[in-house]
C-alpha cells in the first residue's frame, strides 16, 4: 500500500517507516520541513504542518491507500479534530485504512483493576485531556467507510530511545537512578520494533472501529526500569523514588503526573486478534544490556546485519550474568561450545575442555551467589571473522539488590565467541582482575 505517514521522523515514526517498508508498503512521509533526510526508507514527502490543518489540504491524493497518523496532538482540540477531517476525508467510501496514534494514559490510573482491556472506559489524565474525544472523532469515520483504527501504545522502549532515554539521562546526571510518584508505580510497555509491527498488522488486518493496546508487557514495576537505567548509565546504585511535586519542578506538572502513572494494561487482543508476536527484550533487559549501552564494534561494517550479531553476542554475555546469579549450572554450561573450550578463571585456574569446566562448575556455582554477585557488561566486540568475535567484557561485584560493592575490584572478562549452526558460544573465556 501507499501509506501517508505523519511523525515519520519521529521516534515511533523512523521503525514505523522501517517495517512498514520491510512489509512491502510505500511510505510517503508527511513533514514540516523539507531539509534532506538521509538513510530513510521513504518513497516519498509531502511537507505538512499538523498544527496547521489548511496545510494538509491536497495531501491524501487518490493514490494513497492508507494513512497513520503518528504526529503529536497540538494542544488544541479543534486543530486536532480539523486534522483529522483533513485526512480522514478523502479516504470516506473507499474502505481504505485510517491508524490513529493514541495512548494507554487515556485510561487514567487503573488502581486494583489488572490487565485492563480495551473495552475499559477512558479516564484520561490531564496532559492527554481530550485525545479520546479524538479517538471517538477518529472511529466515527467507520461509519463513512474508513477502515479506522486506534492504537493506544504503552510506554515505548528500545532503539535507545523514548522515555527510558530520560531515566537514563537523569540517573547519569543525578548520580543516581529515580523513578517517580510511588514505591509501587508500573508501566506497560512496548518495544519500538514490536510496536511497529503491531502497526503493519493494524494497517493490514484491523477492521474499522476496532481499538488496540500496543503493549508488549503489562505492568513493569518502575523501579525495575529506573535500576536497569541505572546500569545503562553506568550507575550501579539503588533507584529513589522522587514526588511528583518535586518531579513536576523538573518535567512541568502534566508530564510529571503521566511518569508517575501506575498502570496495568493488557496488549492480549492484538495478540489474538490480529496475532501480532512481540518478540523482543522485555524493557528492563533491553535498557541493562541493550541499544541503551552502546559498544564499540570493529572489523564489521555498519548496518542491521552487524547489529543483529552484536545483540545475539550481547544475549550470550547476559546469559552468562543471569546463569550465575541465579546458580543455574545447566544454562552456564550451555553458553560454551562443546568442542574443546578452555576457561581461565579469575583466579587463574585453567579449565580445558567441556568435561573439566562441567565439573568444577557444578562444584563452584551453587551456593557461590550468597552473599554478592556481578553484573557483566559488553563493552568491545571485535569480528575477527564473520563468526568469530573477540569480546571484552566489564565485571563488576554487586550485592543482590544490583548495587556496586564498592571495595571489591572489577573484573575484565575476554571472551571469544564462535558462531556455530546458528548460535553464538564461547569458545575460550579469561578473566582478569581488574587492579587500578
Ligand atoms: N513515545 C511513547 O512512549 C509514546 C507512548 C504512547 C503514545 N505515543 C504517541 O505516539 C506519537 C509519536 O510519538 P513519538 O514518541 O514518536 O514522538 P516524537 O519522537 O516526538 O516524534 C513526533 C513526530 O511528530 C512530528 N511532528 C510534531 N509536531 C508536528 C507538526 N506540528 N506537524 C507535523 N509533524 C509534527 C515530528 O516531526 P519533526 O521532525 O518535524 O519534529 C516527529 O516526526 C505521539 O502521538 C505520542 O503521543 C508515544
Amino acid at each position: 500500500m501507499k501509506v501517508l505517514l505523519t511523525g515519520a521522523t519521529g521516534y515511533i515514526g523512523s521503525a514505523v517507516t522501517d517495517h512498514l517498508a520491510a512489509a512491502g508498503h510505500q511510505v510517503v512521509a508527511l513533514t514540516r520541513g523539507a531539509e534532506q533526510q538521509s538513510r530513510r526508507a521513504w518513497h516519498g514527502r509531502l511537507v505538512g504542518d499538523t498544527a496547521d490543518p489548511a496545510s494538509l489540504a491536497g495531501a491524501v491524493t487518490p493514490d494513497i491507500e492508507a494513512v497513520v497518523h503518528l504526529a503529536p496532538p497540538s494542544g488544541d482540540v479543534d486543530v486536532d479534530i480539523a486534522v483529522i477531517e483533513a485526512l480522514a476525508a478523502p479516504l470516506r467510501g473507499t474502505g481504505r485504512p485510517f491508524v490513529y496514534t493514541s495512548g494507554v494514559w487515556v485510561l487514567g490510573a487503573t488502581g486494583e483493576a489488572q490487565e485492563v482491556g480495551e473495552e475499559t472506559p477512558t479516564d484520561p489524565i490531564d496532559i492527554v485531556g481530550y485525545r479520546p474525544l479524538i479517538e471517538q472523532r477518529v472511529l466515527a469515520e467507520a461509519a463513512e467507510r474508513v477502515r479506522a483504527v486506534v492504537v493506544r501504545p504503552g510506554i515505548v522502549y528500545g532503539r535507545g530511545g523514548g522515555i527510558p532515554a530520560l531515566l537514563v539521562d537523569r540517573a547519569r546526571r543525578q548520580g543516581a537512578p529515580e523513578y517517580y510518584g510511588e514505591e509501587g508505580v508500573r508501566w506497560p510497555t512496548v518495544h519500538v520494533d514490536d510496536l511497529a509491527e503491531l502497526f503493519v498488522a493494524a494497517l493490514e488486518r484491523a477492521e474499522a472501529g476496532t481499538v488496540w493496546h500496543g503493549v508488549g508487557e503489562s505492568a513493569v514495576p518502575v523501579r525495575d526500569v529506573a535500576r536497569a537505567a541505572g546500569r545503562a548509565a553506568g550507575v550501579l546504585a539503588a533507584p529513589h523514588v522522587v514526588t511528583v511535586e518535586r518531579a513536576a519542578e523538573v518535567f512541568g506538572p502534566l508530564f510529571a503526573d503521566a511518569l508517575a502513572l501506575d498502570q496495568s494494561v493488557s496488549g492480549a487482543a492484538v495478540r489474538r486478534v490480529l496475532g501480532w508476536q512481540p518478540s523482543r527484550p522485555g524493557v528492563v533487559t533491553e535498557l541493562a544490556s541493550g541499544s541503551y549501552r552502546p559498544v564499540e564494534v570493529f572489523g564489521a561494517p555498519e548496518g542491521p546485519e552487524t547489529d543483529a550479531e552484536v545483540a545475539a553476542v550481547r544475549r550470550v554475555v547476559a546469559e552468562v550474568e543471569h546463569a550465575q546469579q541465579n546458580e543455574l549450572v545447566d544454562r552456564f554450561l550451555s553458553v560454551f561450545r562443546r568442542q574443546d573450550p578452555v576457561w581461565t578463571t579469575g583466579h587463574g585456574k585453567r579449565l580445558s575442555g567441556f568435561e573439566e569446566i562441567e565439573t568444577f562448575t557444578r562444584k563452584v556455582l551453587p551456593g557461590a551467589m550468597a552473599e554478592s554477585t556481578a553484573v557483566y557488561d559488553v563493552e568491545r566486540v571485535l569480528f575477527l571473522r564473520p563468526d568469530v568475535a573477540a569480546v571484552n567484557v566489564r565485571q563488576q561485584p554487586v550485592r543482590h539488590d544490583g548495587t556496586r560493592i564498592a571495595d571489591r575490584p572489577e573484573g575484565r572478562p575476554f571472551y571469544i565467541l564462535v558462531k556455530e549452526d546458528g548460535a553464538w558460544r564461547i569458545g575460550a573465556a579469561q578473566n582478569t582482575v581488574a587492579v587500578d
